[in-house]
C-alpha cells in the first residue's frame, strides 16, 4: 500500500468491478483445496506467472478457468468479503459489483448459490467494511441472446438482491443490439442498465449500447476517443464512463499507462470514473488505479477529487441520504 493510501485514502465509489476478477491466487488455492478441485498450477507463484495477457480473450480464458474453484455459497461469500476488505482499505465506500451467472450455471452452480452467497457478504458489508453495495448481473455477450433471456428468468426469484444488468466478456463481433430483447425485459422489471462497450470493440458499439439498450453508463468506453461526435454526445448527455486504466494496460487496450486517454477525456468534459475491473489479475485495486493515474498521468488533486465525486454521482445510490452515508 502506498503512503498516500495509508495517510488519506480518497473516499470513492467503485462502479466497474467483476467479483470473479477479485479471486487472488491465495484464495483460489484455498478454495481449490476446500472443494477438491485440481488446478493446473503447482502454486500461487506459478499461477501469478500466468497473469500475462496478450488481449481480452487471453485473460478471459484464465478468468473462466479459475472460476472452477467457486462452488458453494460460502465460497462466494468469502470471495466478496475478501474484495470488500481490500476495497475499504483503499477508500472505497460504495461498490457496484458485477457477477457472471452464466459462467457458474454452465458448471452446475445455481443462480441461487451465486446470488445468495454474495448476498451473505453484501448484506453485512456496511457493518463489517463500511462499504455500501449493489449487485449487477452481467450477461456474457459471446453467449446467445436466448441464453441471456433464460438467465434473466433464473434471476427472477432473486431480483430483490439485484439492482441492474450489464454486458461483458468477448466484445469484438458481439454488438450490443444482439441483446435488445433482454435489456427491454430488464427495463420493464425496473432494473438499471449498463454495458461494456468500446474496450476492444469500435466506438459504434458505444452508440448502439446507448441507442438500442438504453444504458445509463458505459463500462470502459475507452475507444469513444476515436469519434469526436460521440465524445460530444457523451459530454452533452453526461453519460458516465467507468474507465479501468490498469486493466487497459494489462489487456493491451493501450500501449502503456502514459498513453491512456483519461486526461484528454477529462479535458473534453466527459464524466469519467476510475475503477479496477479485475484487480486480482491486473495489478491493483481502486486506490492503486487512482495512484497510477496520479503518478503516471500527472493528474492533480482537483482531477482526482473530480474522479471521486463522479464515482458517487454516477452510482445507483438513490437519494441524498444514501449518498451522504456512502
Ligand atoms: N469480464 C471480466 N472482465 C472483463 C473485461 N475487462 N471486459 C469484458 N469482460 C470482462
Ligand atoms: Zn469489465
Amino acid at each position: 500500500m502506498s503512503p498516500y493510501h495509508a495517510l488519506m485514502p480518497l473516499p470513492k465509489a467503485e462502479l466497474h468491478l467483476h467479483i470473479e476478477g477479485t479471486l487472488e491466487p491465495e484464495l483460489a488455492f484455498e478454495l481449490a483445496a476446500r472443494n477438491g478441485v485440481a488446478l493446473r498450477y503447482p502454486d500461487t507463484e506459478a499461477l501469478r506467472q500466468a497473469y500475462r495477457f496478450a488481449d481480452l480473450q487471453s485473460f478471459l480464458n484464465l478468468y473462466y478457468e479459475l472460476m472452477a474453484v467457486l462452488r458453494t455459497e460460502r465460497d462466494f461469500e468469502d470471495l466478496a468479503n475478501a474484495y470488500l476488505a481490500r476495497a475499504a482499505a483503499q477508500g472505497v465506500r460504495h461498490a457496484e459489483i458485477f457477477f457472471d451467472p452464466q459462467a457458474h450455471i454452465a458448471r452446475g452452480v445455481s443462480m441461487g448459490t451465486v446470488v445468495e452467497g454474495l448476498w451473505r457478504a453484501l448484506e453485512k458489508s456496511r457493518q463489517n467494511h463500511g462499504v455500501s453495495t449493489r449487485l449487477i448481473l452481467c450477461f456474457l455477450r459471446d453467449e446467445s441472446a436466448d441464453s441471456a433471456l433464460t438467465t434473466l428468468e433464473a434471476a427472477r426469484p432473486h431480483l430483490d438482491r439485484i439492482t441492474g444488468i450489464g454486458l461483458d466478456s468477448a466484445e469484438a463481433g458481439h454488438p450490443p443490439a444482439k441483446f435488445r430483447e433482454v435489456y427491454r425485459a430488464a427495463a420493464d422489471l425496473g432494473l438499471h442498465r449498463v454495458a461494456h462497450a468500446g474496450e476492444e470493440g469500435p466506438p459504434a458499439y458505444i452508440t448502439e449500447a446507448l441507442d438500442v439498450l438504453g444504458v445509463e453508463r458505459i463500462d470502459h468506453g475507452l475507444r469513444c476517443a476515436e469519434d469526436p461526435a460521440l465524445v460530444e454526445r457523451l459530454v452533452r448527455d453526461r453519460v458516465p464512463l467507468t474507465l479501468c486504466p490498469l486493466s487497459n494496460v494489462r489487456l493491451r487496450a493501450v500501449d502503456s499507462l502514459a498513453d491512456h486517454p483519461l486526461p484528454a477525456l477529462l479535458d473534453a468534459g466527459l464524466m469519467c470514473t476510475v475503477n479496477s475491473d479485475d484487480p486480482a489479475y491486473f495489478g491493483g485495486y481502486a486506490g492503486d488505479n487512482f495512484d497510477a493515474v496520479r503518478d503516471t498521468l500527472g493528474l492533480g488533486e482537483d482531477r482526482l477529487r473530480e474522479l471521486a465525486r463522479n464515482s458517487f454521482l454516477a452510482s445507483f445510490l438513490e437519494d441524498d441520504e444514501e449518498l451522504r452515508a456512502a
